[in-house]
């Protein structure tokens, strides 16, 4: 007989503790920790019913092309590797309010209208209120079948059919439950269990099977997190909601590249695709301000340049502040510490604040020569010469250290109008029209703000 026990999961990361804690000791956040009930039965004994033989092949063979189902929106179709795959799971996470049910029932509706039979189950509005965004959206008439459930049961017992529909949208997985289970939608066993079942059926039918699953930061619900591992594809949606700009950028793909990012910008009439990007997040810094620099950056296979803006101010007494956004914290640190400890600049009763223009999140540590840029303009009042991108990684030496696909981002920089280029040394290169200054070492960069 199977026996309900009580088990304390973390409702971020899934880790189970034996009792109720403030704060989970595997990922680290506070007041995640929720009380699940478990059916702990006793294991069915692997020992005692012998398995089959599994068959055992070549490595080298023939493997099918998977057929994609495109969408025909081409920032989509690029981040899931060319087209949905059948009998796939993908996950696409994001703020609540980001544009997940947006930009999937635009998915759905340029689907449909290529032919394939699209259905959108949602457990969070009303079908009406579908029906409005679609008319919002200029989606009336798609051929598109809408349900309000959240029964997992009842969603298996229509998709699990001989007709099955070729994709589905489940808007979200945190609305939706297993009636077995006791605990409440949302939590990790909750969620877990109610994508296994449809995950399974979508593996049986050939369904292509879109997941929404919401991001808390307070842990409340179940984050996507415990369903990464699940899925065949991971994408999130991000942006800033002040910003009008979206990125769908891809995490994990077993059929496709990853970190591609599709971007996209919210409008009166849902999201609209940015096909050429590249000189979107410039921002509309004129040549003489301080604190500004452009990094030229790679989002996937695409180049992109950015404007990063530093304020150095002074502190009042007691620890200053450091405020980033769009840009990972440890890394300013990072930089800092080489400014001060390298080139001998006293940061430490400063301010600092970094911003990313425009709502996008740099991941790439190519930008720390940019944000180095940056800081030594603000902190010199001097603007960062004009035309002038940068990009290069800074190592703990004080080192200016190569990356990736140099020139792609020298040629784009060209393209845009850029006549000069803050680059590590060793890079080598020479672009038609642009001046290529390489900086073997922090300091190097820092004696260009020196004088005046
Ligand atoms: P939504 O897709 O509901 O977000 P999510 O599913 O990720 O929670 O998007 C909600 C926001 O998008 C909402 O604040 C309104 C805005 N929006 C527009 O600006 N234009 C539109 O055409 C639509 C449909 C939504
Ligand atoms: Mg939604």
């Amino acid at each position: 007989m199977a026996r309900a026990a009580k088990r304390y999961v973390c409702q971020n990361c899934g880790e189970v503790h034996h009792k109720w804690v403030g704060q989970c000791g595997a990922c680290g956040q506070y007041n995640t920790i929720t009380e699940e009930i478990h059916e702990a039965g006793p294991p069915k004994g692997l020992g005692q019913a012998k398995g089959n033989v599994v068959e055992l092949v070549a490595l080298k063979g023939p493997s099918a092309v998977t057929p994609r189902l495109v969408s025909g929106i081409a920032e989509f179709d690029r981040v899931v590797g060319g087209g949905l795959v059948e009998a796939s799971a993908t996950l696409i996470g994001g703020d609540p309010g980001i544009g997940k049910s947006t930009v999937l029932l635009q998915v759905v509706a340029a689907l449909a209208s290529r032919g394939a039979t699209c259905v959108y189950v949602t457990g969070e509005e009303a079908v009406d209120q579908v029906r409005l965004r679609a008319r919002r959206l200029g989606h009336a008439d798609a051929k598109v079948s809408l349900a309000a459930a959240t029964n997992v049961r009842d969603i298996v017992a229509t998709l699990d059919v001989a007709s099955a529909p070729k994709v589905v949208v489940i808007d979200s997985i945190q609305t939706m439950y297993v009636d077995t289970i006791e605990s409440a939608p949302g939590t990790v066993s909750q969620v877990r269990s109610s994508a296994q079942e449809l995950i399974r059926i979508a593996k049986k039918r050939g369904i292509a099977l879109l997941l929404v699953g919401h991001v808390t930061k307070d842990g409340q619900i179940a984050g996507p997190r415990v369903l990464e591992h699940m899925v065949d594809t991971v994408l999130y949606f991000e942006g800033d909601r002040g910003h009008q700009f979206r990125i769908l950028r891809g995490v994990k793909n077993r059929f496709g590249p990853t970190d591609e990012i599709g971007v996209f910008s919210m409008g009166d009439a849902g999201l609209r695709e940015v096909p050429n990007p590249s000189a979107l997040f410039l921002g509309e810094a004129k040549g003489d301000v301080s604190g500004a620099a452009v990094f030229a950056g790679i989002e996937g296979t695409r180049p992109m340049l950015l404007e990063i803006q530093a304020l150095v101010a002074p502190a009042p007494p007691g620890s200053p502040r450091r405020a980033v956004v769009g840009w990972d914290s440890g890394r300013l640190a990072m930089v800092l510490a080489v400014l001060e400890a390298r080139c001998g600049l006293a940061l430490g009763g400063r301010d600092v604040y970094l911003n990313v223009a425009g709502g996008l999140r740099v991941a790439e540590p190519a930008a720390d020569l940019a944000v180095a840029a940056a800081l030594l303009s603000s902190l010199s009042d001097q603007p960062v010469p004009e035309r002038t991108v940068a990009f290069g990684e800074i190592g703990l030496g004080g080192e200016v250290r190569p990356v990736a696909q140099p020139e792609t981002r020298l040629k784009e920089a060209a393209k845009l109008g850029f006549a000069r280029a803050y680059v590590p040394a060793g890079t080598k290169l020479k672009v038609a029209g642009m001046e290529i200054v390489e900086i073997g070492r922090l300091s190097d960069l820092v004696r260009r703000f020196d004088k005046g």
